[in-house]
């Protein structure tokens, strides 16, 4: 499973870039909203800082409605930064979405359809021709259903189909949700910093770390 970060951060994109386990990143208008900044601004930043990574997903905002407003705006969007080849639209998961997913994957523009629920809207959206399909695991959980089950679906469902999309795990809220969506089989999960720190961390790692350096204090020094 590949890691992307869920987040329009440019300093949080720059930390996850530098360990080196950045494969692409996700962001959606909640984030960029948050940024405070103007978003084709942003989007242009965070595909000059990773300009190495698979896909940036950019959202067409919700103010577009119909196919052809999401497409005249997905065109737009590819033309920030000379057509980059990583730009990814994301496109939400309604009959436009899938129309406009259908048109851009034709143009051989990358797509990420997104807000999944069901195991129907997945497969609905890896037949529109969808690169990526976004399952969303936390919101799920918020309203007590199992989100990892969905992708566990999602995943046995694509085997079974032999379909390309790749599966992006989104809504991950902590580092459980990542160990079982990587054992469910996705192909990739969208995680925050924060969920990044939080897995490269345990208790023993640290009390490790601190007996090694006290023992070494004690060895002869030459
Ligand atoms: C994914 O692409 C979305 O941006 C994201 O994972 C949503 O997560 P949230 O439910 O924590 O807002």
């Amino acid at each position: 499973m590949k890691f992307f970060i869920d987040t329009a951060n440019v300093e949080d994109i720059k930390k996850a870039y530098q360990i080196g386990v950045l494969s692409g990143v996700t962001t959606n208008p909640s984030l960029v909203a948050k940024e405070g900044v103007k978003f084709e601004d942003r989007i242009a930043e965070i595909l000059q800082t990773v300009p190495e990574v698979e896909s940036v997903s950019a959202e067409v905002t919700p103010d577009t409605i119909t196919a052809e407003e999401m497409i005249a705006q997905a065109n737009e969007l590819i033309k920030i930064n000379n057509y980059d080849k990583n730009i990814t639209i994301k496109i939400p998961m309604t009959l436009a979405g899938l129309e406009a997913c259908r048109y851009l994957t034709q143009k051989g523009v990358k797509t990420n359809v997104t807000l999944i629920f069901t195991v129907n809207q997945a497969l609905l959206a890896a037949r529109a021709g969808a690169t990526y399909v976004s399952p969303f695991l936390g919101r799920l959980d918020d309203i007590s259903e199992d989100g990892v089950q969905l992708i566990v679906k999602v995943a046995e469902l694509f085997r079974i189909h032999n379909l390309d999309a790749q599966i992006i795990a989104a809504s991950v809220r902590h580092p459980d949700h990542v160990t079982r969506v990587a054992m469910a089989g996705a192909h990739i999960a969208t995680i925050p910093f924060s969920v990044i720190e939080q897995i490269s961390k345990h208790p023993l790692t640290d009390q490790g770390l601190e007996k090694f350096a006290a023992d070494w204090k004690k060895a002869p020094q030459v």
